[in-house]
């Protein structure tokens, strides 16, 4: 443009028609061709029809065109939406992939934390059982260890105890044979004085007798041995003497009766040489008829009752099969007949009985052991099988660990070891009868060695009206030393019989009943034990009036009194 107009500038008025004199070579008549077909088409008289149609077209045109850009608007927004909805499709996926990882890992991680948790627990675990079974290991040994050494004890202790009956038996015995010796010297001594005498009273009446008499007195080799042999003898029958003494103190030692033992019914060898008038009737008692009711004098409910009988009944079984016996443990309130049962029992099963009073063992201290190991081994003599009963077990038989394990003495721990000891397997020799008022104090090693356990109650209505009367009969009416009601039996001179008491006063049988019933409900929360002393006090005060009999005032006097102490006591309590 800038060369054309520089051209225009510089060039003439012909210059369109002259040729330019560089290389641009502009044509003009196409320009004036143009120009001269607007003039014609101008003069056209269709010029305007067809300017119209060339507007009209060009319209179209434009029409087409906005269309067009329409249509690309249309179609740009449709690609925008799709985009967006692709785009949206994608972010929503890619939100729930997310989702899906998230929950994935939180899964994870929880079952993650599940399993170290579990993991936790049960390393946990291990390591509880692994001090459990640490702890029950060191228990056991201990336990192993205590058993060692109270066995260790109990075996030194045994041989300390035979090693000093040894001593001072060996020691007797020296004794004994340095007196027997300077005995025997003085017994040579005499011989040989009295030899010299004879000798001497020979050698004077020596012509009268014979050549062979004088030729042995002149032997001294013969009279050497004649005098060994007579010496021999003496020695013999003075030690058989003084061996008998030692033998008989051994004797007494092992068959003794114990010193734990309060009563018995076994009879000793010793009881034997000092009572044999009451071993004879002891004997004579075993050929005549056996008091085979356990119940005997035993008033009970019904079932405890039947309870007992066949407890009975279970331990004849035992002895005639000769089974190991069962251990019973019988508690309850005091005074409620355990003791009475108990001796009871035994005399019914034939067998021997031995009472043990826990309380005793204490004062024994250091001796409580041997003692102990003294008493079982007198049980395990006893042909008939041994009932032991252990009364007030829990005085001595209490838990060694526990609250009150402080109170208990060392001597008494190592007697209840002793005493474990020795009842730790079944036994065919002895059966033990534990009687206690408090059995949740006892060790329960004791416990464990229960097999059977009894509970006695207060005596109700039913068996208080019983044991008023069998104890109104027993103090009363056929009391100790007076003549029995159906005593039929001719008085010996020799016997003199108590006076009977009168109840006269209270009238017939059929009175003394009632009179009995009036003190049901007042001896209420009474025991046997108390109800039999009021029996006694009846009888006391009977003794103790003037005429000697009873009245239903003393009887009155004697219940008030009774139930005032019982109310106190329960109150006590
Ligand atoms: N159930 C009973 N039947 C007959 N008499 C009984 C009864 N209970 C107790 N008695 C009388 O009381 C006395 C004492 O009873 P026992 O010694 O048997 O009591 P316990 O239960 O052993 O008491 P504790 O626990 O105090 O030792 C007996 O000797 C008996 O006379
Ligand atoms: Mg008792």
């Amino acid at each position: 443009m800038s060369g054309w107009f520089s051209r225009k500038k510089a060039g003439s008025s012909n210059e369109i028609s002259e040729a330019p004199s560089g290389g641009w070579n502009f044509d003009p008549t196409g320009f004036e061709k143009a120009a001269k077909a607007l003039k014609d088409i101008d003069a056209s008289p269709n010029a305007a029809a067809a300017l119209e149609i060339l507007q009209k077209q060009e319209e179209t045109q434009k029409l087409e065109h906005k269309r067009g850009i329409e249509e690309a608007k249309a179609h740009q927004m449709q690609a925008d939406s799709q985009r967006i909805k692709v785009a949206e499709e994608e972010r929503r996926k890619t939100m729930e992939q997310e989702a899906y990882q998230q929950q994935k890992s939180l899964q994870y991680s929880d079952q993650l934390k599940r399993k170290r948790s579990e993991e936790e627990r049960s390393a946990q675990s291990y390591m509880k059982d692994q001090e459990r079974m640490k702890n029950e290991e060191s228990s056991r040994k201990m336990e192993a260890e205590r058993r060692a050494t109270l066995a260790q004890e109990l075996e030194v202790r045994a041989k300390a105890a035979k090693d000093r009956a040894m001593a001072e038996a060996e020691g007797r015995i020296v004794q004994e044979r340095r007196n027997h010796d300077l005995k025997m010297k003085e017994l040579a001594a005499e011989g040989d004085q009295k030899l010299k005498t004879m000798l001497e009273s020979i050698k004077l009446v020596g012509t009268t007798v014979g050549e062979g008499i004088s030729s042995y007195f002149n032997d001294t080799d013969k009279m050497i041995k004649t005098v060994g042999t007579l010496t021999a003898i003496a020695v013999g029958i003075y030690t058989a003497k003084v061996g008998t003494g030692i033998m008989g103190r051994f004797v007494e030692s092992r068959l003794g009766k114990p010193v734990l033992v309060r009563e018995t019914s076994k009879r000793t060898i010793l009881d034997v040489v000092r009572e044999p008038m009451e071993s004879l009737k002891r004997v004579g008692a075993m050929f005549g008829s056996k008091d085979t009711n356990a119940l005997r004098g035993v008033v009970l409910e019904e079932g405890l009752a039947n309870r007992l009988q066949s407890v009975a009944r279970a331990t004849v079984n035992t002895k005639a099969n000769s089974a190991p016996y069962r251990h019973l443990l019988m508690y309850g309130h005091p005074g409620t007949g355990k003791t009475l049962f108990a001796k009871q029992l035994a005399k019914s099963c034939g067998m021997d009985y031995a009472i043990l009073t826990g309380g005793d063992i204490a004062p024994l201290g250091r001796e409580a052991v041997p003692e102990m190991h003294k008493l079982f081994d007198w049980s395990q003599h006893s042909k008939k099988g041994l009932l032991l009963f252990v009364d007030e077990a829990d005085a001595f038989l209490r838990k060694r660990g526990g609250e009150d394990a402080s109170e208990m003495s060392e001597d008494l721990r190592n007697s209840l070891n002793a005493f474990l000891y020795r009842t730790g397997e079944a036994s065919k020799d002895f059966m033990v009868v534990f009687a206690s008022n408090q059995p949740e104090q006892l060790d329960w090693a004791v416990q464990d060695r229960v097999d059977e356990m009894v509970e006695f109650h207060l005596p109700g209505p039913i068996q208080r009206k019983q044991m008023l009367e069998m104890y109104f009969n027993k103090y009363i009416t056929n009391a100790e030393g007076s003549k029995k009601e159906n005593d039929t039996s001719i008085q010996m001179p020799w016997k003199k019989f108590a006076r009977t008491i009168g109840v006269e006063d209270i009238g017939s049988k059929e009175d003394i009943d009632l009179k009995l019933d009036s003190y049901i409900d007042m001896t209420d929360g009474f025991s046997g034990r108390e109800i039999e002393k009021v029996a006694i006090a009846w009888q006391a005060s009977a003794y103790g009036s003037e005429i000697g009999d009873l009245t239903e005032e003393m009887m009155d006097d004697v219940i008030n009194a009774y139930s005032e102490q019982a109310k106190a006591k329960r109150e006590w309590r």
